[in-house]
């Protein structure tokens, strides 16, 4: 087996990073497909924190060629920020690759993220992804290929582009416009910048996967977030789902073999939308403190709840999941119970899949089974053996309800703070 899909089976944050850089240390090559710099996926390794946006989880690894896909919409100014910060740190990046059809979120899509997250109250990272997408989809965007070639049609159409972008800045909402010449500009070298690192990435990953190499695809936001089968229109609007992995690199769905879910061992979301299982009182403050659930992009609180299973059934079904890797287990260790949703209550029927209705879905209840809690500090434990029988008990559980093993567990941030079941490369 080759390649592997990390997808988050949650509304974000699962511990994507910390679970791709572990498995990193395997790969041949690790490759976001989707997201931008909305995503914020926290590395720990010894005393060192990384907190990357645009940048795969394996660019610890020099050897590991890191992949930023057609899929991801890049924000110019702030990669080259995170590529700087890396080499600040010791980490050359000269391991990474970005596509030449990467989709570029300009100024003005941040700009206008933020005026009409306003209205919409969707609760954006503001980072332009919504306005930068629609771009894309509605082809008046631009992609870092058009940018580098600097063809006068590019210029031509950018032109036109801010134009029609300060018309709505300045007209819906009386705010200043940009300046084209200078945005040009801009542009133009921040591009400039990148342009040892771009490549036809979809034929290196092909490459990589037909010499037999070891491919990680690294999901950004979570499942309940992807823009078809999240909680729309509280989402964001790219495709996080395993599915969106072929799409955002240029690899056929023949070539993935496996898709691991990553989980919490409870839920949080941020921003706005329903959450079943969402504990407003001191359980899920303690939550917030204990799992430090502030948002590694925007630094706003998460929302915490419960473990959901009808959510965790979804991702299996979404993402055709074939493992499990669950964090934060170390999180609920003081709980003497703990609780997990099985199903739904909705007008006194009970629901075991999750409803494709957010008006639905905005009236569940959870309906849940508790579990007597551990008690114990697990942070050091380094074996499923070593675990209290409470929180096997607890994951056999998990596996139970969701219908799919668990192949990896995490005990705290730290990379050595893993438990693998399994070889994910089998
Ligand atoms: P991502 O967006 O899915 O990569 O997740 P984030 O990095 O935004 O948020 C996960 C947070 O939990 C980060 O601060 C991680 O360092 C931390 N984390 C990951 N796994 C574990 C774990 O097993 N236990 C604890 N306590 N923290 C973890
Ligand atoms: P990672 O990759 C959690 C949420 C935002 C908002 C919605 C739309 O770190 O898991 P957007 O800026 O994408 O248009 O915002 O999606 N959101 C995330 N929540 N983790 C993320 O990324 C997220 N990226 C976006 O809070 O509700
Ligand atoms: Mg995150």
């Amino acid at each position: 087996m080759s390649a592997v899909v990390l997808v988050g089976a949650q509304w974000g944050d699962e511990g994507k990073g910390k679970i791709t850089d572990f498995l990193a240390r395997e790969a041949n090559c690790v490759a976001r497909y989707q997201g931008g710099s909305n995503a914020g996926h926290t590395v720990e390794v010894g005393n060192d924190k990384f907190m990357l946006h645009l940048i795969p989880s394996g660019i610890l690894y020099p050897d590991t060629l890191c992949i930023v896909g057609n899929g991801v919409v890049v924000d110019m100014q702030k990669l080259n920020e995170e590529i700087a910060g890396l080499q600040k740190r010791g980490i050359d990046c000269n391991n990474l690759r970005i596509s030449l059809r990467s989709p570029v979120v300009m100024p003005y899509h941040k700009k206008i993220d933020e005026l009409e997250d306003r209205h919409t109250k969707i609760g954006t990272t503001k980072r332009g992804i919504g306005p930068a997408y629609a771009d894309k989809t509605n082809r008046i965007g631009f992609r870092i290929g058009d940018i580098l070639g600097g063809h006068d049609c590019f210029k031509e159409r950018f032109k036109a582009q801010v134009e029609y972008k300060n018309l709505i800045i300045k007209e819906i909402y009386q705010e200043e416009g940009f300046n084209y010449q200078e945005l040009l500009d801009q542009v133009m070298e921040q591009a400039e910048s990148l342009r040892k690192y771009v490549a036809d990435t979809s034929y290196l990953l092909y490459s990589a996967i037909k010499a037999g190499q070891k491919v990680l695809f690294e999901g950004a936001q979570g499942t309940l977030l992807d823009i078809d089968h999240g909680t729309y229109p509280y989402v964001t609007s790219s495709h996080p789902i395993a599915g969106g992995a072929c799409v955002g690199t240029g690899i056929g769905p023949t070539f993935i073999d496996r898709v691991i879910g990553i989980a919490k061992a409870y839920t949080t979301r941020v921003g706005e939308g329903p959450f079943p299982t969402e504990l407003h009182g001191a359980e899920g403050e303690y939550l917030r403190q204990k799992g430090a659930e502030f948002g590694t992009t925007t630094g706003r609180p998460r929302r915490c709840g419960w473990l959901d299973a009808v959510i965790l059934r979804y991702a299996v079904r979404i993402n055709g999941l074939t493992d499990l890797a669950i964090t934060k287990l170390d999180v609920l260790d003081e709980f003497a119970s703990l609780k997990i949703c099985t199903a739904y209550r909705y007008k006194g029927e009970l629901l075991y899949e999750f409803p494709d209705n957010l008006s639905i879905l905005e009236e569940c209840e959870p309906e849940y089974i508790e579990i007597p809690g551990w008690q114990k500090d697990i942070s050091g434990v380094t074996s499923l053996e070593e675990l209290p029988v409470q929180a096997r008990d607890y994951i056999a559980k998990i596996e139970e309800l969701a219908g799919v093993k668990q192949a990896v567990v995490a005990v705290g941030p730290n990379r050595k703070q893993t438990i693998v079941s399994h070889n994910m490369f089998d």
